[in-house]
C-alpha cells in the first residue's frame, strides 16, 4: 500500500492521463480519487462515467451530452460528463467495457480537448484530465481487436497497479484494523476486536473480492460477534475463496480452535449454495442423509 500511495503523490502531480489496473474491490475508485485530491485540480469537479453501466448511444450522449430533440427522449439539452468535469478529472471506470465505435469517438476528443454534443453542431473546448480504470487484461482485448491499441497508449501514459490483496497478505492486517476501528466507531462498539486465530485466518485466505470482500466479512463477522471480539466461527469467508483455512506457504490448514466444525459449516454452505438451497440435492452432493443435512443446517444456523 505505502507504494501506491507514493505513486499516487507521483502522478497526482503530473497532468497526463493516468491508468489504474486491479481485480475487483482492490480500490481503483478510491485511487483515482486520492489522485484528484491531491492534485492541482482537487478543488475542481471529480465526475465519474461508467463505462459498462450505459449501452453505446446513452453512453456518448452521458459523455458528451446533447443538443435537444437530438433523439427520442433528448427534450431538454444536456451537458455531458466532459463538459461537468471541465477545469478538473474525469474518471472513466470499467474503460475495458466500452463498445469499439465510443472507443473511436473518445480517442478524437482526447487528441483535441474537444467536444460536440451529440445532435449539436457547436464545438466545446474543454479541460479535462483523464484517469480511467480496468479489471480487464486491455493488452489481451487489443489482441482480438476489442480495444483500441491507440486508445490504449494516449490513456496509458502513467500506471498505478494495484496488485491482489493475496498478493500483499502484509497489507491484511492493518486493512482489517482500519475496517474494525470504522466500524466500531459507526455502531459504538468499543471493545470490538479481533481474536489471534480469526486474524491468522483473514491473513491466510484468498480474498477474490480482494478488500470489498474483506470489508464484508468483517462487517458480518461484527455483528455475529455483537460488537465484541471476533471469533474464528464469526468468519464466514467467501466459499469462492478456496483455500481459506490454509496457509498459503505451506498449503496446510492452519489448526486453530474450531477448524473442524468451521469447515463442515463451510462445505455444507457451498453444498447447499452449488445446489441453489435445495436441500435435498444438497444432501446428495454431500453423500449425508437428508434428516443428518437438517440437522446440520439447524447446527450452523446455515440459511440463505
Ligand atoms: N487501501 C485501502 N484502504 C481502505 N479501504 C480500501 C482500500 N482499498 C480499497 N478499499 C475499500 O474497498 C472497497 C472497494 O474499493 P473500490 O470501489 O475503490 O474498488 P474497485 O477496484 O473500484 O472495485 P470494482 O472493480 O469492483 O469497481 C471500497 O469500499 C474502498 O473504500
Ligand atoms: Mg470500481
Amino acid at each position: 500500500m505505502l507504494q501506491v500511495f507514493k505513486t499516487i503523490g507521483r502522478v497526482a502531480a503530473a497532468q497526463e492521463p493516468v491508468l489504474v489496473i486491479g481485480e475487483s474491490g482492490t480500490g481503483k475508485e478510491l485511487v483515482a480519487n486520492a489522485i484528484h485530491r491531491s492534485s492541482s485540480r482537487s478543488d475542481k469537479p471529480f465526475v465519474k462515467v461508467n463505462s459498462a453501466a450505459l449501452s453505446s448511444t446513452l453512453l456518448e450522449s452521458e459523455m458528451f451530452g446533447h443538443e435537444r430533440g437530438s433523439f427520442t427522449g433528448a427534450i431538454t439539452q444536456r451537458a455531458g460528463r466532459f463538459e461537468q468535469a471541465n477545469g478538473g478529472t474525469l474518471f472513466l471506470d470499467e474503460i475495458g467495457d466500452m463498445d469499439i465505435d465510443l472507443q473511436v469517438k473518445l480517442l478524437r476528443v482526447l487528441q483535441t480537448g474537444q467536444i460536440e454534443r451529440v445532435g449539436g453542431e457547436r464545438t466545446i473546448q474543454t479541460d479535462v484530465r483523464i484517469i480511467s480504470a480496468t479489471n480487464r487484461d486491455l493488452e489481451a482485448k487489443i489482441a482480438v481487436g476489442r480495444f483500441r491499441e491507440d486508445l490504449f497508449y494516449r490513456l496509458n501514459v502513467l500506471t498505478v497497479n494495484l496488485p491482489p490483496l493475496r498478493e500483499r497478505r502484509d497489507d491484511i492486517p492493518l486493512l482489517a484494523e482500519h475496517v474494525l476501528r470504522r466500524l466500531a466507531r459507526k455502531y459504538g462498539w468499543p471493545q470490538l476486536a479481533l481474536s489471534h486465530d480469526a486474524a491468522a485466518l483473514l491473513s491466510a485466505s484468498n480474498w477474490p473480492g480482494n478488500v470489498r470482500e474483506l470489508q464484508n466479512v468483517l462487517a458480518r463477522a461484527a455483528i455475529l460477534s455483537r460488537g465484541r471480539n471476533i471469533q474464528l466461527s464469526d468468519l464466514q469467508v467467501g466459499t469462492a475463496s478456496a483455500g481459506a483455512g490454509r496457509d498459503p506457504r505451506s498449503g496446510r490448514f492452519i489448526l486453530a480452535p474450531g477448524i473442524l466444525a468451521e469447515t463442515e459449516r463451510r462445505v455444507i454452505a457451498q453444498a447447499l449454495e452449488q445446489a441453489g438451497w435445495n436441500r435435498t440435492r444438497a444432501a446428495h452432493l454431500l453423500e449425508l442423509g437428508r434428516r443428518q443435512l437438517f440437522d446440520k443446517i439447524q447446527q450452523y444456523g446455515l440459511h440463505q
